[in-house]
């Protein structure tokens, strides 16, 4: 396999001891040296198996090449149990293209196609990964959040369990996104009295006993993030998360993987700005950017250990 030259695994033996043990892996988006570097020694320090996700748009931002030096650089062990995973790929050959480079998971997102079209490429990602025992994901339904509960299309967005069930035996894929009221970004909810559809994730699990379920758009934006960017400068407006509490709860269930990106961006971005602010006269980006990455480190840490809850699980995957 192209990935195990870096020592990075798949996500099929981490998925099976989340399940088992009733706790989730995050997958940790980066796109520079800091926040890989950050997210890779939060993972280490806690012991805890970990996805390491590069969405379409960063895997331009780094390059292929710089990416995987730095991957190779980083001297992983299978033991660690570390994949490197493609977010939100669009494209059969932008998933080709990170399972040549090494990947050891990718993501199909054709979620925003009609189910047929959906199935036929996640189907045909899944045939293509399977050969190079490259893990596949790919989602169902449409993360619109809940400012869109009171329109037409709300209801039809959460993915229907049924549907679901099909959509997994048609596809052969190792893990589905759900839509269960989760939403991209830093501003997913109007109050605090929402609550995920937990409903739905009760419904699939009857349907797929212990098939991994993913999360994206599960940041949970602390308010001390937004209130530290507010207070050096910057203008978030009513940016608001999951609640920790729910996130645990679908950990608890049959969520496998828990996608965060926008909290280690509001870490990363409420440091800067921090640094910034309170030092005027420093212009040196080392003395910055030391501050973000720690930062990144100390945000991705909590959420393992109060979050995915997966923090010493390693022993347990490697027996
Ligand atoms: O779910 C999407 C991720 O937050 C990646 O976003 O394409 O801006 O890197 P990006
Ligand atoms: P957040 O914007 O909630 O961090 O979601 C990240 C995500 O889903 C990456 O795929
Ligand atoms: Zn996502």
């Amino acid at each position: 396999m192209n990935y195990e030259r870096f020592g990075l695994v798949n996500t099929r033996e981490m998925f099976a001891a989340a399940n088992a043990g009733g706790y989730a892996i995050g997958a940790f988006n980066f796109y520079n040296m800091e926040t890989f570097a950050a997210i890779l020694a939060a993972a280490r320090a806690t012991h805890s198996p970990i996805i390491l996700a590069v969405s379409e748009s960063a895997l331009e931002y780094m390059g292929d090449k710089m990416l995987m030096a730095m991957i190779r650089g980083a001297g992983i062990q299978p033991h660690e149990q570390i994949a490197l995973h493609l977010d939100h790929g669009h494209s059969f050959d932008v998933c080709a293209r990170a399972i040549d480079l090494g990947f050891s998971s990718v993501m199909i997102d054709a979620s925003g196609l009609p189910f047929d079209e959906n199935v036929e490429l996640s189907g045909r990602v899944a045939e293509y990964a399977h050969k190079y025992n490259v893990s596949v994901e790919a989602e169902l339904g449409a993360l619109r959040g809940f400012e869109d509960e009171n329109t037409n299309s709300s209801v039809e967005s959460f993915t229907q369990p049924d549907q679901a069930a099909e959509f997994v035996s048609r596809t052969n894929i190792d893990s589905l996104a759900v839509a269960i009221g989760t939403s991209h970004g830093a501003y997913k909810r109007k109050s605090g009295n929402e609550t995920l559809r937990f409903d739905i994730l009760e419904k699939i699990n009857k349907l797929m006993p212990n098939f991994p379920i993913v999360l994206h758009g599960a940041s949970c934006i602390p308010d001390v993030l937004v209130d530290i960017i507010n207070q050096n400068g910057g203008a978030l407006k009513n940016a608001h998360g999951i609640p920790i509490d729910q996130l645990r709860r679908a950990a608890e269930m049959n969520v496998c993987k828990i996608n965060v990106d926008s909290d280690n961006r509001m870490a990363f971005t409420a440091a800067l700005r921090e640094a910034l602010h309170q030092n005027p006269e420093i212009f040196n980006p080392r003395e910055y950017l030391d501050a973000a990455k720690s930062a990144v480190y100390e945000n991705t840490v909590g959420e393992i250990i109060n979050i995915m809850n997966s923090a010493n699980r390693l022993v347990s995957v490697s027996g």
